[in-house]
Order: C-alpha cells, then sequence, then structure tokens
C-alpha cells in the first residue's frame, strides 16, 4: 500500500494577473501553503503508517481468534506490561515506515520548486524534472486569456473548440496531447513504483497525471476542475485508485 499526493504549486504572482505560462515566484499566501503542504504531507504520512500498522496488528490477533498460530506480538500482549510492549513494537513500524523512501517530485519551474523548498533532503528524495513542467503556450506565453481573446480571436476560438488539440504557435508550443505524450514515462514509472510520493506540478500536468490514475477520457482531461491549494491523495488499488481531495483553508 502507498499514498501519491499531486497537487499544484501554491499561488504566483502571474496567477493574480491571470497570466498563463511564464516562470513566475510564489506570493506571499503561496509560500503560506508551501508550508503547510510539508506539514500536511508529514501527517499524513505519520497516520497512513499507524493505519497500515494497526490493521496488520489487528489482522494477527483474528488470526489467534481461529485458534491458528499467532505472531509473538499477541501473546507477550497478554503479559504483564505486554501493552507497553506492543505500543513499542508499533511505534518502532511506525518509525519504519515513515523513514522508508519518499519522493518528491517537481518541475522544474520557479513556483514549483519553491513550493518544495521546506522539504528536508535527509526526509525526502527531492527530484525536479523537466516532463512536470506546465503546457509551453508557444508565442502566448504570459499573455491573459482577455489579451488573446482580443488580440487572437481566431486561435482563442479554435482552442475553445478543440483544447486537446490545440497546439500554441511559436517555438516550444504544446496541445495537451503532446503533453500526454511527454508524461507517459513518468505515469508508467508512478504505476510501478511501490513507495509513496508527492508531485507537485502544474495545472494541465495535474489534469493529466489524475486523468490516467482515476481513468478519464482523454477528451475529459482538458475540463477538469483542479483549483489551486487543493491535494489529491490517491491510494492505488487492485481495481483504481482510492482519492480523497483535500482544500488548504488559509
Ligand atoms: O493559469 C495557469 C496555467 O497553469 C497556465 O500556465 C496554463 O497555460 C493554464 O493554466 C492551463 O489551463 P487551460 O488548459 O485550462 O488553459
Amino acid at each position: 500500500e502507498r499514498q501519491i499526493f499531486v497537487t499544484r504549486h501554491g499561488q504566483s504572482t502571474d496567477n493574480l494577473e491571470d497570466r498563463i505560462g511564464g516562470d513566475a515566484s510564489l506570493t506571499p499566501l503561496g509560500m503560506k501553503f508551501a508550508n503547510a503542504l510539508e506539514r500536511f504531507v508529514g501527517e499524513q504520512r505519520k497516520s497512513f503508517a499507524i493505519e497500515l500498522t494497526r490493521s496488520k496488528y489487528e489482522q494477527e490477533q483474528k488470526w489467534e481468534a481461529y485458534g491458528l498460530d499467532s505472531l509473538d506480538l499477541t501473546n507477550d500482549a497478554s503479559m504483564d506490561g505486554g501493552k507497553k510492549y506492543v505500543d513499542d513494537v508499533i511505534n518502532s513500524k511506525v518509525k519504519a515506515l515513515c523513514s522508508s523512501q519518499f519522493t518528491v517530485w517537481t518541475s522544474m519551474l520557479r513556483r514549483s520548486t519553491e513550493t518544495a523548498a521546506n522539504f528536508a533532503p535527509d526526509e525526502y528524495d527531492i527530484k525536479h524534472v523537466r516532463y512536470l513542467n506546465e503546457i509551453n503556450s508557444g508565442d502566448r506565453e504570459r499573455m491573459t486569456y482577455d489579451e488573446i481573446k482580443e488580440q487572437y480571436p481566431e486561435e482563442f476560438k479554435a482552442r475553445q473548440k478543440n483544447k486537446l488539440y490545440y497546439r500554441y504557435p511559436g517555438m516550444g508550443g504544446e496541445s495537451y496531447i503532446d503533453v500526454i505524450h511527454r508524461l507517459q514515462s513518468l505515469v508508467i514509472e508512478l504505476e510501478r513504483m511501490t513507495q509513496s510520493c508527492l508531485i507537485i506540478t502544474h495545472r494541465v500536468v495535474l489534469r493529466i497525471i489524475l486523468g490516467y490514475l482515476l481513468d478519464w477520457s482523454r477528451e475529459e482531461m482538458p475540463h477538469m476542475l483542479v483549483p489551486l491549494h487543493t491535494v489529491y491523495e490517491l491510494r492505488p488499488k487492485p481495481y483504481g485508485s482510492q482519492l480523497k481531495k483535500w482544500k488548504y483553508n488559509e
């Protein structure tokens, strides 16, 4: 069992002005989110470890109820001081689970690396990777949707009509389909890996990653509502993933 956390970066100065793309830094509110995120993930990691350890322990007790051999743990629990011993074992298992490898992936863009700045490198394996960068909007980088609508009405309409295939004009401009392709190896790795992780990324990339994990169609992905300061927690199960959504309240 493992946890996959996915979120967008904290609020950036470009978000305040509704500018797309770019490489802006976090606002003070964005930094607050970044602080809270580190504490939140640390807490969730710990309560997940407790949950796992306890459910394993309860299962072991069930075996005993049926007269099967139980682990030393349950036998010792019935002796004097046994309760303390059980708690010690659980605590040490929780500690071990909490110190197991946990990767924090971010894009290479400032707003995303700054959101990960509070994660201690001795507790987390931190990786900044280009393929988590936001969709490249080519010649329209750092424009607002209103400016595009006014200056390039045909382009604006074309994107609204087919957001999935529309590719931004200019050097490096991408479409959702392009981003889906560049994320393929990450998605394969996510499915294969057994450790828990956190991905700090951007609106388009988040939609695609969530879309894959939750089995959404490509056509649905570009229209998913994925606000800032929201953390998605997925627990992959044999058939599909269990999803929880957490909203940061300032
Ligand atoms: O506004 C933030 C942002 O991440 C932009 O950088 C990006 O172009 C946009 O969202 C993507 O959202 P949509 O595909 O809905 O335009």
